[in-house]
């Protein structure tokens, strides 16, 4: 049984509830990664784009709304050599305008699904995976997408039993 955990997750600003801005030392979706494969082992894999983000908030989000409207496929840093040997491959991503992060698209568009197993998590500001189930149908042709999770992204860390629950649960039904 092999497991991977992909994710991709910005460190730095980002707006709490009250449209407070806070300064995450880890995003959120990166730490529910790691509660992954934490229970779960195997791999750990981020997904890295090759730009940088304006560390400012505000910017940032129309920065990825330009992409988003371009339907880019921004350059990311490296992938993984295959992905072929894994049996289930969790892909945990933030909301970003209802879908998913395009550099997320340009990691899916790069490999072959077909037979893969995928178990998504996003997290969000409160919108949930809005889109995003319908577009990694629809990239990741001939792929297993079994039933996801939807964390709001300040509530990760109070999350933590609920996602290992989750992931535990998947990774005992393929085994
Ligand atoms: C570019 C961008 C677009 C976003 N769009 C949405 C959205 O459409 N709906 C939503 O609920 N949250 C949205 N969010 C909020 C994020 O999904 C949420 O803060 C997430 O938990 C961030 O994860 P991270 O800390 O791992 O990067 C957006 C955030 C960013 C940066």
């Amino acid at each position: 049984m092999k497991v991977l955990t992909v994710f991709l997750s910005m460190k730095g600003e980002t707006i709490a509830p009250g449209m407070k801005t806070v300064n995450l030392e880890k995003g959120y979706t990166n730490t529910a990664a790691e509660y992954i494969q934490q229970v779960c082992g195997g791999d750990l894999f981020e997904i890295v784009p090759v730009r940088t983000y304006n560390p400012d908030h505000m910017k940032m989000i129309y920065e990825a709304k330009e992409e988003f409207d371009q339907n880019a496929r921004p350059a990311i840093q490296s992938f993984p050599d295959s992905i072929e040997e894994y049996d289930v491959i969790y892909l945990c991503f933030p909301n970003w305008w209802a879908t998913m992060p395009m550099p997320v698209f340009t990691f899916l568009d790069h490999f072959d699904w077909n037979g893969r197993v995928i178990a998504p998590l996003v997290t969000s500001g409160g919108s949930g995976f809005a889109n995003a189930l319908k577009d990694l149908e629809e990239t990741c042709k001939g792929a297993v997408i079994l039933k996801g999770i939807e964390i709001t992204g300040h509530e990760t860390e109070a999350s933590m039993k609920k996602i290992q629950d989750w992931a535990w649960r998947i990774r005992q039904e393929k085994n």
